[in-house]
């Protein structure tokens, strides 16, 4: 009688009522690699909504821009019987754990779901016709970030294509600024490849790098692509070796170099500097790709846990906070991505996230709408692991176009 009495109170209060009350102790784990200052902005507003509705958060960050060693982390538990409760894991790789056995269906948290997102995506957070995932945002890989003093200073101007492009980097450099600011993960230069490739046009990229059609991969412009990167190559310091995409942001934002070719989770690192688009730093489309657009949704998926045979009630409020729009908006504020829900207010996002959007809308309308092959979106983890080695060999050695060309293809053929 006591404890009802109490509870009773809790509830009248509005802090604990019936079943939140027992589900209130649920330790909730998140496999995650956001670690950057960004990043960690970004996951903490998921973390601070989920501890509000009572459930303990188990942080499981696994540092390593892309997620490689995440993954490798989450094969360990996995095996060891130890699943966490979501994990970060986006594109193909879904349905591959899902084949697995191993997870749960949210299909209650995700009841209007099909309406709120768009089709592309609402199909990959899909396993045998039930949801498995629920997406964060919508993150924009091409493109390239400047530093708005050190182009000035260069006098040059912000280059759309390949020759711009060059011009503006040599300009730096004859003003005492490191071109490019490049890290140094095999990730990292497949982000750079992959920009080139749809620099060629976004047909070229999808036959390419989607349909994996071997004529493209052979193809003059495909060697072009592979002579265009080591041309880049040419404005990199040769401090690249180990160096994480964080730590190049922040060369470009401390104006220790001019650019950099990232994802626009670079953008977080911005907004968690103080920065600002237009005065301090110029986000641009990569030369060439102005009408292209690669996306790299993120998602959590959610694992089945011991003795349970459904989600558990703290799995499926994660998923539905995720999808909720407060949720979706504060998040990719922090996260330099804009929200993958549809109807969420831009009112509050900068000019980066608004063309992020309004190219968004164009390129799905225009066929230029691809997904990166670098963040996992466009090929299983095998395929793209094949190619992704054939890239770094060929930017961290002397190979020639002809040997990549032909490497390039045979990889292709990886299952
Ligand atoms: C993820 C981003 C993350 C970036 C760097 C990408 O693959 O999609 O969310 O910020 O890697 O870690």
């Amino acid at each position: 009688m006591k404890v009802r009495a109490i509870m009773g109170a809790l509830c009248a209060a509005g802090l604990m009522c019936g079943a939140a009350a027992a589900q209130a102790a649920e330790q909730v784990e998140v496999l995650h690699w956001w670690t950057s200052g960004g990043e960690s902005k970004a996951i903490g507003v998921l973390k601070d909504d989920l501890q509000k509705q009572g459930y303990v958060w188990k942080d499981f960050a696994v540092a390593g821009g892309a997620g490689a060693a995440a993954m490798t982390a989450l094969k360990t538990q996995v095996i060891a019987g130890n699943a966490p409760s979501a994990a970060q894991i986006k594109g193909p790789l879904i349905q591959d754990w899902a084949s697995q056995g191993v997870l749960v269906n949210i299909d209650s948290a995700a009841t209007d779901w099909k309406k709120e997102l768009p089709p592309e995506i609402d199909k990959i957070m899909h396993a045998d016709g039930h949801y498995v995932a629920a997406p964060f945002s919508v993150h924009r890989v091409n493109w390239l970030y400047i530093n708005k003093a050190a182009l000035d200073k260069a006098g040059g101007k912000v280059p759309t294509t390949w020759a711009e492009f060059f011009t503006v980097a040599d300009k730096m450099k004859a003003a005492g600024i490191q071109p490019i600011a490049m890290g140094g993960q095999p990730w990292q230069d497949l982000t750079l490849w992959e920009d080139v490739v749809l620099s060629q046009g976004a047909d070229f990229y999808k036959k390419a790098l989607v349909d994996l059609d071997q004529k493209t991969l052979t193809s003059p412009q495909m060697a072009q692509v592979f002579d265009t990167v080591r041309k880049i190559q040419g404005y990199f310091d040769s401090g690249r070796t180990g160096r994480d995409w964080n730590l190049a942001t922040a060369m470009v934002i401390n104006g220790k170099a001019g650019m950099q070719f990232m994802g626009d989770w670079a953008k977080g690192e911005f907004a968690n500097a103080g920065k600002k688009s237009g005065s301090d730093y110029i986000c641009a489309a990569v030369p060439g790709t102005e009408k292209a657009y690669t996306f790299n949704v993120d998602s959590f998926v959610f694992f089945q846990q011991k003795g349970q045979s459904a989600a558990t009630p703290g799995q499926l409020a994660l998923a539905k906070t995720i999808m909720s729009p407060g949720f979706q908006e504060q998040f990719s504020l922090y996260k330099g991505s804009i929200p993958v829900r549809l109807g969420v207010s831009m009112a509050k996002f900068d000019d980066c996230a608004k063309k992020s959007y309004a190219d968004e809308q164009a390129a799905i309308k225009a066929g230029g709408y691809v997904p990166s092959l670098a963040h996992g979106m466009a090929q299983a983890d095998a395929t793209a692991g094949a190619i992704s080695d054939v890239v770094t060999k060929f930017m961290n050695s002397q190979e020639d176009t002809k040997t990549a060309v032909e490497a390039l293809a045979k990889a292709a053929k990886t299952k």
